[in-house]
Formats: structure tokens, sequence, C-alpha cells
């Protein structure tokens, strides 16, 4: 089976590290033009640098709707059009129990993961889906399906995301919309987790090993794929079998 995103223009926020990044990338060897969105612009511009094919980037916040719109529009403006949003970039500014959270952190977990993706949602269907249906791709959890200690704000957001693909799903057909949820996976947002149970967690995995950023392109250059036309409004758990051995990470 060939999966190709031959003529394709793909914008992917929080592309500048991590899992981000390596679906750029991947979205980019597989044919297609991508926009690459993160704040800071040493770093978009580096990984851009790092990508064999057609990229262009463009610094927002994800968290911020007038930054969604003109990035948005940029990416139509510089590509002509827009077939796959990749809502991608999270922040977790509060590790510990539920009710210790301060407002503010709250706020911020809920701007950037949930309030986000709606936003760079609504900006990429009235800006180019509604005429011309696409598929939205957003990176969830596997903590948005069961509950733990420590990151209770941000498996929220996540819970809401996944819900927010199901609706949105029903609402925008035959646009595509569909959420990935991870395991745990090496990148610097995991940093702490890996560095401290990360041999330990392996061992009780089926598969024997942590998640790498690639393991998660994969999947989502298959999403966004026309291999997976029939696919719209689930999530799909990628975790090296965690979830069978009852909840390891
Ligand atoms: N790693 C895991 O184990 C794991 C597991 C499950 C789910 N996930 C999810 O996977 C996604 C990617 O995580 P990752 O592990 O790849 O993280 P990462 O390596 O820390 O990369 C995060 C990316 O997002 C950008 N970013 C952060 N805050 C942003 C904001 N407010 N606006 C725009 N961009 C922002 C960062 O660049 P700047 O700082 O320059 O903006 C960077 O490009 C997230 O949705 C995360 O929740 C990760």
């Amino acid at each position: 089976m060939q999966v190709s995103l031959e003529g394709k223009v793909a914008l992917v926020t929080g592309a500048s590290k991590g899992i981000g990044f390596a679906i750029a990338k991947s979205m980019a060897e597989a044919g297609a033009s991508v926009m690459l969105s993160s704040r800071k612009q040493d770093q978009l511009d580096d990984a851009a640098s790092r990508i064999d094919g057609e990229t262009a980037v463009y610094a927002a916040n994800a968290g911020n709707v007038e930054s969604a719109e003109a990035c948005v529009a940029a990416t139509i403006e510089r590509f002509g059009g827009l077939d796959i949003l990749v809502n991608n970039a999270a922040t977790n500014p509060h590790y510990g129990g539920t009710l210790d959270v301060e407002p503010g952190a709250f706020d911020k977990t809920f701007e950037v993961n949930l309030r986000g993706p709606l936003f760079w949602s609504r900006a990429a269907y009235r800006q180019a889906m509604a005429a011309n249906p696409g598929v939205m791709i957003n990176i969830a959890s596997v903590g948005g399906l069961r509950t733990e200690y420590g990151l209770g704000v941000y498996n929220l957001t996540k819970a809401a995301l996944i819900h927010l693909t199901r609706q949105l799903a029903g609402e925008l057909g035959p646009n595509r919309v569909v959420g990935i949820a991870p395991g745990l996976v090496r990148t610097d947002f995991a940093k702490v987790l890996v560095d401290n149970f990360g041999e330990q967690l392996e061992q009780g995995l089926p598969l024997k090993r942590l998640g790498e950023p690639d393991d998660i392109a994969n999947l989502a250059v298959f999403l966004a794929s026309d291999k997976a036309s029939w696919i719209t409004g689930e999530t799909y758990v990628i975790d090296g079998g965690a979830g069978v051995r009852g909840g390891v990470v």
C-alpha cells in the first residue's frame, strides 16, 4: 500500500520539535507542502532546515485566536489551500493534585490544549475546508481516557479534546476529524517521566520500548491520507500495548 500526501497542504502546530516535528517531516516526505508553526522563530527555522521537502514557517501561540486565523491565512497564501490541520501543540504547567492547581495555570492549560484546537479548527474550516473538505487531526493523550495522579488538569483538556474530535466530526462532514492518543513518547515534554521511570515503564510494556515521535507520525500520515477516507470521529490509542497491561503509562 502506497500512502501519499502528494498535492496536499498541511499545517502543524507545535512543529518545531518532538511529535509535531516528526509529523511535519513525515508529511513533507509523503509529498505534502507543510506549514510549521510554534512560538519560537529560530527553532522553527532550524526545524524547517532539517526537512527535505516543501515547507514554510509561521511563529504563533496556539492559544491565540488571532494567530490561528493569521497562520491559516498565511498557509493558504503561501501554498494555495489547506487540506490537513494537525492540532499538536500543548502545554502542562501544573503537576500535582487537581484541586491544587492555580487558576492561571488551569486557564493556560485549557487555552492552549483545548481552546486552541477549537479555534484553529474554526479558522481552517472557515477559510478553506468548508469549500474544500480536508482532515483535522487532534493530538490527545491516553491520559484523556483514564485518570492518574499528577496530570489531572492536563488530562481534562485531553478528554475534552477527544470529545471535541467526535463533536466536530459530526458537524463538519465530509471533512474528517480524527484523534491520536499517544502513550509515553520520548520528547522534551515527557523528559522528567522518561528520565525517572522510562526503563521501568519499558519493561512493563508488551512491546518493551517507549514510543518515538516517528511512531506517532506514521499514524498521522496514514490518517491524513486518502487511505483513511472512511475514518472520522474516532481517537486512536498508540501506546506500545500499555493499555492491555491495565494502565501502565
Ligand atoms: N511526549 C509524550 O509522551 C506525549 C504523550 C501523549 C500526548 N502527547 C501530546 O503530543 C503533543 C506534542 O507533545 P511533544 O511531546 O512532542 O512536546 P514537545 O517535544 O515539548 O514539543 C512541543 C511543541 O509545541 C510547541 N509549543 C508549546 N507550547 C506552545 C504554544 N502555546 N503555542 C504554540 N506552540 C507551542 C513547542 O515549541 P515552542 O515552545 O517554541 O512554542 C514545540 O514545538 C502534545 O499535544 C502532547 O500533549 C505527548
